[in-house]
């Protein structure tokens, strides 16, 4: 498929890449691409970044049908520029189009308009330590139409955004409220997708961890509200007693993260024994107790792989490795970061170079 590429004729000012807020600059053009019952996916092209004009009834703004990714593009140290596992990020994108009956986008022009917008931008993917540009995909609903039923009509879209940390504790531990109240997803539900409604279903219990100091909620599953399950920005993954623990995917109420995956395949490649299972709120709060927690982290393409220094259930806190990052969560940061800023081998094939 031929993209139209326009470019700005005012390109922006670059920030200081040493100071990067995460996700609030966004950078000169955008990806759009329109889907029309009848046509399919057409006219894909690259614009200047600018708001978008939207039917008050758009359908999207109603019945929240919507679907997104995140990823991100790494500059090596020869100044090169490389996504990592691009085409996963596709495929759940697309698993997520099924489940919000979003059209499917065909797999070869996602990845055309991801390498073309990321090359046509490659000025602004930050060199500093711990920088990246991260790179929002999504496709919204935009029939006029007052009326619950799938729409006919959609925009993809990608943008782009130069950032640092996710977290302003950057690699040092966050602080973790284990929600009992709310609930994120339920199995039969969009747990496993990346759709906004998750997003906005979680505010709540975000906005009251916040005012308590903690960095981020840990969710419960929705039917026992016993089960370990995600943070919402990140999968999790706990060191009990030498073993890795971390919640399965069999629900359905999980996302399937591509660092999860990726910190799974090193664990294992590393002689780790990792356990993919139900992990009840009673056994890690136990374990914290006794010790045999020895750690536990967060996985997550913005959030990298976070440090859990502390978590607190029903009052109760609990500090895990001493309120520091530990040696497993260490090797995992520093060999997947070392992969996606090409500092060490990709023995997977997992970095896909851009320019
Ligand atoms: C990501 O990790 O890329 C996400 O989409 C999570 C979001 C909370 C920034």
């Amino acid at each position: 498929m031929n993209i139209r590429i326009e470019r700005t004729a005012v390109p922006k000012a670059k920030p200081d890449t040493n100071d990067l807020p995460f996700g609030v600059l966004f950078t000169d053009h955008m990806f759009l691409m329109n889907y029309d019952k009848g046509e399919g996916w057409h006219d894909p092209r690259i614009v200047p970044y600018a708001p978008f004009t939207l039917e008050p009834a758009a359908m999207v703004l109603h019945y929240a049908q919507e679907i997104f990714e995140g990823l991100k593009a790494y500059r090596t140290a020869e100044g090169k520029v490389q996504l990592f596992r691009p085409m996963d990020n596709i495929r759940r994108m697309n698993d997520s189009a099924e489940r919000l009956c979003v059209p499917k986008i065909p797999e070869d022009v996602f990845m055309q308009a991801l390498l073309t917008l990321v090359e046509l931008e490659q000025d602004w993917v930050p060199s500093a330590e711990g920088t990246s540009l991260y790179i929002r995909p999504f496709a919204i609903a935009t029939d006029p139409h007052v009326g619950v039923h799938a729409a006919h009509h959609y925009l993809f879209s990608i943008i782009t955004c130069p950032v640092g940390s996710y977290y302003k504790e950057g690699i040092n531990p966050v602080r973790i409220l284990i929600e009992s109240q709310d609930i994120r997803a339920v199995r039969g539900g969009t747990g496993y997708t990346k759709c906004g409604g998750n997003y906005a279903a979680s505010l709540r219990a975000g906005e009251k961890a916040e005012e308590l100091g903690f960095s981020q909620v840990l969710w419960l599953d929705g039917v026992h509200k016993k089960y370990i399950e995600e943070v919402g920005s990140m999968n999790v993954m706990f060191k009990i007693n030498g073993k890795i623990v971390t919640p399965s995917l069999v629900s359905g109420s999980v996302l399937p993260g591509v660092t999860r995956r990726s910190c799974i395949q090193l664990l294992k490649d590393w002689g780790y024994e990792i356990e993919e299972r139900d992990i009840s709120v009673d056994e890690l709060i136990h374990a914290a107790e006794t010790g045999e927690l020895e750690e536990a982290w967060g996985t997550g393409t913005a959030a990298v792989v976070s440090p859990m220094g502390e978590i607190a259930y029903e009052g109760e806190s609990h500090v895990i490795c001493g309120g520091k990052i530990g040696p497993v969560t260490q090797k995992l940061y520093d060999t997947l970061t070392g992969i996606q800023w090409g500092k060490i081998p990709d023995p997977y094939g997992w970095v896909v170079p851009v320019c």
